[in-house]
């Protein structure tokens, strides 16, 4: 149930993958994303992948509390390093649909891995940890967009190409 506490993570730390945890390098861990996160690097992480902006911590807020009163349908994760500092993020959305039988699709969006730490398979345990939400919440499968330059590493995650992306920009 969507929960109006935005004080906690945004969604149950059950979903965390436990063999995950178990697969990340020595001091680092993965949990859900948390508010005091806008201090803990998560916006600097996301700038890897593209332009982010300034954000406020009061925007920040507003934001993540739409998000947590949809914690059933919005799962974004990070991976810290000993020092608690964000170094990965993933994000998971479950889309209900009413085709396939009142199916959920996964949309895994914004993977990121801070430039320093790129290599040591912290991509490839975050995608690990979002494929696991997806199955425990019932997502009967997890589609992503990507560049050609990013398919190799998507293909080593277990993916495969199927279909064309296209796009409006507003
Ligand atoms: N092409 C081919 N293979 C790759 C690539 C690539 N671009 N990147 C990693 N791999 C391989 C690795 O060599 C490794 O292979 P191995 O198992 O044989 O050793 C395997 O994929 C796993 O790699 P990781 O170490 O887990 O990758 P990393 O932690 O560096 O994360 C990522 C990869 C997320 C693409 C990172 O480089 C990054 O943050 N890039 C910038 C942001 C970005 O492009 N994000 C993806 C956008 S698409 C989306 O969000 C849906």
């Amino acid at each position: 149930m969507p929960s109006a506490d935005s004080s906690g993570p945004l969604f149950s730390s059950e979903l965390i993958s436990p063999a995950v945890l178990k697969a990340l390098p020595e001091g680092y861990s993965c949990r859900p994303l948390e508010k005091k996160d806008y201090h803990n690097g998560f916006l600097d992480v996301l700038r890897v992948l593209t332009t982010v902006g300034d954000i406020t911590e009061d925007q920040w807020n507003e934001r993540y509390e739409w998000m947590s009163r949809r914690n059933d349908e919005y799962f974004l994760l990070c991976v810290i390093d000993s020092s608690n500092t964000i170094v990965g993020t993933g994000a998971l959305i479950a889309e209900r649909k009413f085709i396939h039988n009142l199916g959920l699709v996964g949309h895994i969006e914004d993977i990121a891995v801070a430039k320093d730490q790129q290599g040591k398979k912290l991509g490839l345990r975050i995608i690990q940890a979002l494929d696991f939400v997806a199955e425990k919440v019932g997502c009967y499968k997890t589609i992503l967009d990507c560049s050609e330059a990013n398919e190799g590493f998507y293909v080593k995650c277990g993916f495969k190409r199927a279909g064309l992306e296209m796009a409006h920009y507003y």
